[in-house]
């Protein structure tokens, strides 16, 4: 008995000795089992796994019993149930739950939202019998106009790697993969199928690729899907520099890659450059890739690792069994409630000079804007979500304002713009008779009659609060906004609603930035209200009437025009657009072109480049270096309540710094405050930008209250990339550390050496 205790207290004494394995190592515990299995598939069984089975869908090996890999979009909500072409089956119990998108889960700044977000998609998707979601989407927001910007975080690495650790953390918590997308600098959907990103490395490695390597290494991240575009000459499907060097050898990265859907474009190139699975089609990876390893131009131990790597995942992931898969509904209650819990925490208030909260002496609201009724789960293309329900921030206004026996009305106040057929106005669409209010451009001007209507009921009312902002078809995968206009002549909306109704509060629902100059001059308040998920309308009317302080934060810089932020400002963007690649090829081959007739017609598109000449200086980086003025700042969000924050005092450890100070909530409701830690380098010898985000942290205070705050960060965390020895460099000198309740408002500063 002693002999068995002894024994035990040495084997628990060895077991905390022992290096902690890395989260990227946990997936290799059966790589012998894996080894073996692979030792018994012939090679056309090996190839039949690396590309697609079906639209969502990769084989795994039938006859040693191992299932197939299924995938789903991701990443707001797991995407219903398609056949061939995207085209829905019609299922019954696939309505999933519609979460905030990127931007606005990133509004919230907190890390246990993201982490929850990701743990209810992961719920979901074991629902429906998936094994990876395609998401999160988590690449740097260059561009205001980026189609993708709302299903993106953040324009800042650190903010977007922290939400991107947490989700994958808490999807494969889960039981489902996360597949981080898109790898790499997928900023812009013009020409996204060929744009060729040209980026130094230094700028790569410090904005765009942060958060993919904090999700791979701290979070764990099972799968990654290489985009569309090329960085640096090569597609990111055969990027050897990005999927070999960077990801596995750098980051130790141990599970799978998959295309962007039609984004692999050889078989060798993307064989050696380190792609694992074709999605979609086997043109690549089928026969050809059986061929150039019988004819010996392919070691078969390529194909081999590849086969490994999807077999880790296969192996982490215990498949959902096909009886208990799909025999509830996708949404449940326990997931919406994760939903409703982020949009409440996601709402940002821009301005307020008085009109918000509602005042208890409003007894009669007048709602203007489309924005005001239309849904946002759908739309979008690959983000969209058949959701259970939503609530339009009309339907939110309403059923609260019942509760105070407040009146509501409600007129569109201007025309929407919509894409038909989701194919803009050259697809099947094209011809269909046009909705009265439907606009048939985002620059028309407002409509007489519209105006007049909503003129009437603003003067007529209590209150105004004016819905504007943009749309699922203007924001979109696939295209970029031609600009950040508000459309569809909502500028002169809201000056005639303002000159009818001066007691106004204007809420924007859109997922980026939008150019708010003349706008603002008529809004005594602005919240902005994001796509924020199927409780999206209950979140905000409680904060329009007060009984939440609102406390997002901006996750982007709201720029005072488009032509002032970064890319613009230097030239970069505004190239010519040729049709989206996806969006082409399925048009194509619905007109009945041929796989290789297809072929032909993108290797002979036009070769578009995007050169990041503003380097390190992206979003509020930029902003801030050169001197200029923005609408609101980055991390910018106002309360219903006024926070004081203590002195600050610094701890600094070996490795990592920590800062401390006290935070106090001076009015008499509880309210949250996100409070922000950036760093200057007075002295630093290299180029950088003037501050950058360190840490950061969502505090809950209730009125009166106070509390310590400590925010820490990683000395590791202020290297940069060394272009001379290629590698991360921890440069000495004086460090200024700032924190404050914005990137333009700081309010406390301490300093430091390392
Ligand atoms: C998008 C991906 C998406 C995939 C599958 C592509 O068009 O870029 O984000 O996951 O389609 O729907």
């Amino acid at each position: 008995m002693k002999k068995i205790l002894i024994l035990a207290a040495m084997a628990a004494f060895a077991f905390s000795c022992a290096p902690k394995q890395t989260p990227q190592e946990l997936l290799t515990i059966h790589d012998a089992e894996i080894n073996e299995i692979i030792a018994q598939m012939t090679l056309e069984e090996k190839v039949e796994m690396l590309h697609s089975k079906t639209n969502m869908s990769s084989e795994g090996v039938p006859r040693l019993g191992i299932q197939d890999i299924k995938y789903t979009d991701g990443p707001f909500g797991i995407r219903e149930e398609n056949g061939d072409g995207f085209r829905s089956l019609g299922w019954t119990l696939d309505s999933a739950t519609y979460f905030p998108t990127g931007s606005a889960l990133a509004a919230t700044w907190s890390k246990e939202m993201a982490y929850k977000n990701g743990w209810a998609m992961g719920k979901e998707g074991r629902l429906r019998g998936k094994d990876i979601i395609l998401g999160p989407a988590i690449n740097i927001q260059r561009l205001p106009v980026g189609g993708r910007t709302y299903e993106y975080l953040s324009e800042d690495p650190v903010l977007a790697a922290h939400l991107s650790v947490e989700y994958t953390k808490g999807s494969q918590d889960a039981g489902t993969a996360v597949c981080l997308k898109h790898f790499a600098l997928n900023n812009q959907e013009t020409d996204r199928g060929s744009v060729d990103v040209i980026v130094d490395e230094r700028t790569m490695r410090e904005i765009y690729l942060k958060p993919f390597e904090a999700a791979v290494k701290e979070g764990g991240a099972m799968c990654v899907m290489p985009a569309y575009n090329k960085v640096n000459g090569y597609y990111c499907s055969e990027n050897n520099h990005l999927l070999n060097e960077i990801l596995r050898e750098e980051w130790g990265f141990k599970g799978m890659t998959v295309s962007d859907w039609g984004g692999t474009h050889s078989t060798m190139g993307a064989a050696l450059g380190g792609l694992c699975v074709q999605m979609t089609g086997d043109n690549y990876f089928g026969q050809a890739l059986i061929d150039s390893v019988r004819n010996g131009a392919l070691d078969e131990s390529v194909v081999d690792n590849k086969v490994r790597e999807i077999l880790r995942l296969r192996f982490a992931i215990e498949p959902v069994p096909e009886d208990v898969a799909n025999t509830v509904m996708t949404s449940q209650p326990e997931t919406q409630k994760i939903a409703y819990e982020i949009a409440q925490k996601s709402i940002v208030l821009l301005k307020n000079e008085g009109t918000l909260p509602i005042n208890k002496e409003v007894k009669k609201i007048a709602v203007i804007g489309q924005n005001a009724v239309l849904t946002t789960a759908s739309g979008g293309i690959g983000a969209g979500v058949k959701t259970l329900y939503e609530i339009t921030p009309l339907e939110g206004i309403q059923a609260r304002a019942a509760e105070a026996g407040v009146e509501v009305v409600y007129a569109p106040g201007y025309k929407n713009y919509a894409m038909r057929m989701g194919w803009g106005r050259r697809g099947p669409g094209a011809g269909a008779p046009v909705d009265p209010l439907v606009a048939n451009s985002t620059d028309e001007p407002a409509d007489p009659a519209l105006l007049a209507e909503a003129v009437a009921l603003a003067k007529d009312a209590d209150m105004v609060i004016f819905f504007g902002g943009t749309n699922k078809s203007i924001e979109t995968e696939g295209s970029d906004r031609k600009n950040i206009d508000l459309p569809c002549g909502q500028n002169e909306v809201i000056q005639a609603l303002y000159e009818a109704n001066p007691n106004l509060a204007t809420v924007l629902i859109s997922g980026g930035p939008t150019d708010i100059r003349v706008l603002e001059q008529y809004s005594p308040a602005i919240v902005q209200g994001w796509w924020n998920g199927l409780e999206g309308g209950t979140a905000l009317a409680e904060v329009l009437f007060g009984d939440i302080a609102p406390s997002g934060k901006l996750p982007f810089t709201f720029p005072l025009q488009l032509q002032d932020s970064p890319a613009y400002a230097m030239g970069n963007f505004g190239q010519k657009s040729s049709e989206d690649l996806f969006t082409l090829m399925y048009r194509l081959d619905a007109t009945g072109y041929t796989r290789e007739q297809i072929n032909e017609y993108i290797a002979n598109l036009p070769k578009p480049e995007s050169h990041y000449t503003e380097g390190l200086l992206v979003g509020y980086r930029w902003f801030d270096t050169k001197n200029a003025p923005v609408m609101y700042a980055f991390g910018h969000g106002l309360s219903y309540v006024d926070f004081e924050y203590g002195d600050l005092s610094l701890k600094q450890k070996k490795d990592k710094i920590q800062v401390s100070f006290t935070l106090k909530n001076l009015g008499d409701m509880e309210a949250d405050e996100v409070a922000q830690l950036y760093v200057r380098r007075p002295e630093s010898q290299i180029e950088r930008a003037d501050k950058e985000l360190e840490a950061f942290e969502r505090v809950t205070l209730q009125g009166g209250e106070t509390k310590t705050v400590t925010l820490e960060f990683p000395i590791s965390e202020l290297a940069h990339w060394d272009m001379e020895t290629n590698g991360w460099v921890v440069e000495p000198g004086k460090v200024e550390i700032l924190v404050g309740t914005s990137s333009d408002k700081i309010l406390k500063t301490i300093e430091t050496n390392i």
